[in-house]
């Protein structure tokens, strides 16, 4: 596969210092005013200002000159304008208005976190320690972008750009909800595109050593501001992953996030649809409505911040 990750997104807001007020507190750290690192990913995420929240820009990382010259013919053979630079392209998705980048950039290496051992029932791992979970140190930071997920008014026309033009591969589909999950690397995936009357940023995932940590950090952002709930403790059926969501001061969600299925052969890999995955959640708290109607996009279908 020539894309091969999900290298930065620049989202609007309103009330912009709120806002990276709680991405810093949310663990991501803020190199220069507005523009937030992860532990492995660099700098991922830019917060500008802007009425409502919405995903201004995504960049995406191929390995070489051969891959954008591709993605531009097949974004040429859609109608799209495509604006070429030495070592990037770019182009903008007519239903959203998302400026998408392609770059020329290395691959991502993560070095993986010690092994957590644990106990089950006729096999103990970890004998006479405690569970690293069960620890009170701080959990580390996010170690990556893992996913954005975007409300189109044409969910159909944003999924041909960015599978027939872009090239990121589907990995499952939500045909009840016009949602498909989309990936540009091995994570099962980093841009799902659902059906919304105008187009809004729903949330963005941050990827986490693993479930303790994405419990604990979550639980460190409720304890200081319980309105901050939206949805957690759980595990996905699409993806696998654990999450647990937090709502931001624009209205978007963040969602501290583990365990997402990974994919490197299509042909290997089986549809949700042929396995019985529950679609939303294999366990959890029952799901919000506000999780999947925000309720604040009536109003900004009105042009309300
Ligand atoms: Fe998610």
């Amino acid at each position: 596969m020539s894309l091969h990750r999900l290298a930065r997104i620049s989202i609007a807001a309103p009330r912009t210092d709120a806002v990276r007020a709680f991405y810093r507190e949310f663990g991501l750290a803020e190199t220069a005013p507005g523009c937030f690192a992860t532990a492995d990913g660099g700098e991922q995420l830019r917060i500008e200002s802007g009425p409502r929240r919405t995903l201004r820009e995504l960049t995406i990382g191929v390995d070489d000159a051969d891959d954008l010259a591709r993605a531009a013919s097949a974004l040429a053979r859609l109608g799209v304008a495509v604006e070429p630079s030495a070592r990037a392209i770019e182009a903008v998705e007519p239903a959203t208005g998302v400026r998408v980048r392609l770059e020329i950039q290395p691959r991502l290496e993560q070095k993986p976190p010690a092994r957590v051992a644990l106990n089950a029932p006729g096999r103990a791992d970890r004998v006479n320690a405690r569970s690293r979970g069960a620890l009170s140190e701080a959990p580390a930071p996010p170690r990556k972008l893992s996913h954005v997920v975007i409300g189109s008014p044409d969910a159909p026309a944003s999924r041909r750009f960015f599978v027939d033009g872009i090239g990121f591969r589907v990995s499952d589909e939500m045909p009840g909800l016009g949602a498909s999950f989309l990936r540009c690397s091995t994570d099962h995936h980093n841009l799902l595109v659902q059906p919304g009357p105008v187009p809004f940023l729903h949330h963005t995932a941050w990827e986490m050593d693993d479930q303790d940590a994405v419990g604990r950090a979550a639980a460190a952002m409720v304890a200081t501001d319980p309105e901050r709930h939206v949805w957690g403790f759980g595990r996905h059926g699409i993806g696998s992953n654990y999450f647990w969501y937090l709502r931001d001061p624009a209205g978007a969600f963040a969602e501290y996030t583990s365990d997402l299925d990974v994919i490197t052969e299509d042909e290997a890999w089986k549809v949700a649809a042929s396995v019985q995955v529950h679609p939303l959640a294999a366990w959890g708290p029952p799901v919000p409505k506000s999780f999947l109607a925000p309720d604040d996009i009536a109003g900004l279908a009105r042009g309300e911040a």
